[in-house]
């Protein structure tokens, strides 16, 4: 059902790394009925213009292999980076902590190019990542995840955080979408508008058939032709700037009668406000509990000497 895109980790014993494999066949999109086309990446888009998408990052190997798409959320006046949770799973295991340095986030460039990397190109380090609690590599359902990284990144005109919906989506209404879809031959960002499809005929018998979770919803068309692709994932689709979802899974691409599915952020604001929180007071509580234990043993010790 889902078409998750994979990090591979391969260890080895002499050094370890993360590689990002995609698959490397595109995906089909049927068109009409006997009209194959091969449509590798956002599909019906064009090429962003600077600024176009303000919060749009992508989330690499360090040695700059796109996996996945992200967005630079501000609540409040935090800034950190949210995803798709099956961006941070491998083989239905979250990255462990020790392959974190292996992961880098590039934000403010158009291009994910290697050899040429824009002007002003950002490259952030990854702290620690958070996927929701409830998150099922099975359904795909909570697919949402959280990346702190180790310094925020810098405003400028053409990259900054964007803030989450505070009003749900509309069936019908226009929003956009943007990614890399690393199959792409091209290395630009690509970005499209779709609608929102109604969730009784998305979720229907001839669409995706109950898959779609409860905090989840279908953007594209039921005619096919626009729509996101593998690479993708994890990328934001926004409505006036603000970020209303987050790319989870699909079947194929832009075929008609499958629209794509996105996290709902709206209906997880409380969970990105939480995690946020709790990632911004715990290491002050971690040194203090460290110091009250600390002082607790020195004590002890001092006892079972004198
Ligand atoms: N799961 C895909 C990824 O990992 C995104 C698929 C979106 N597909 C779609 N038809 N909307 O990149």
């Amino acid at each position: 059902m889902a078409n998750s895109i994979r990090i591979y980790i391969l260890v080895d014993s002499e050094f370890h790394f993360v590689q990002c494999a995609v698959p490397r066949r595109p995906q089909p999109v049927y068109e009409s009925e006997g009209n194959i086309t091969v449509s590798p990446r956002i599909v019906g888009g064009i090429t962003a213009q600077e600024g176009d998408v303000r919060g749009i990052v992508s989330i690499q190997t360090i040695k700059g292999n796109h996996c996945c798409g992200g967005t630079w959320i501000r609540f409040g006046n935090r800034s950190q980076i949210l995803t798709a949770a099956h961006c941070i799973f491998v083989d239905d295991q979250l990255i462990p902590e020790s392959f974190l340095h292996l992961l880098q986030i590039m934000g403010d460039d158009l291009s994910i190019s290697k050899s040429s990397p824009g002007p002003r190109r950002q490259i952030g380090k990854v702290r620690k990542i958070v996927p929701h609690p409830q998150y099922s590599p099975d359904t795909l359902h909570d697919d949402i995840a959280m990346i702190f990284l180790d310094k925020p990144f810098k405003e400028t005109s053409t990259f900054g955080s964007i803030q989450v919906a505070d009003e749900n989506v509309v069936d019908n209404q226009t929003c956009s979408i943007a990614g890399w879809g690393t199959t792409a031959k091209s290395i630009e960002l690509l970005i499209a508008n779709v609608s929102v499809v109604p969730r009784e005929i998305c979720n229907g018998a001839h669409s995706h058939d109950g898959k779609v979770g409860p905090h989840a919803f279908c953007a594209g068309s039921m005619h096919g032709g626009t729509d996101t692709c593998q690479g993708d994932s994890g990328g934001g689709i926004t409505r006036q700037n603000r970020l209303v979802g987050v790319v989870s899974w699909g079947r194929g691409c832009g075929r008609k009668t499958f629209p794509g599915i996105y996290t709902n952020a709206y209906e997880y604001r409380d969970w990105i406000e939480k995690t946020i929180q709790l990632e911004n007071v715990s290491p002050p509580i971690t040194q203090s509990t460290v110091l009250m234990l600390a002082t607790v043993f020195a004590a002890i010790f001092a006892r079972s000497i004198f």
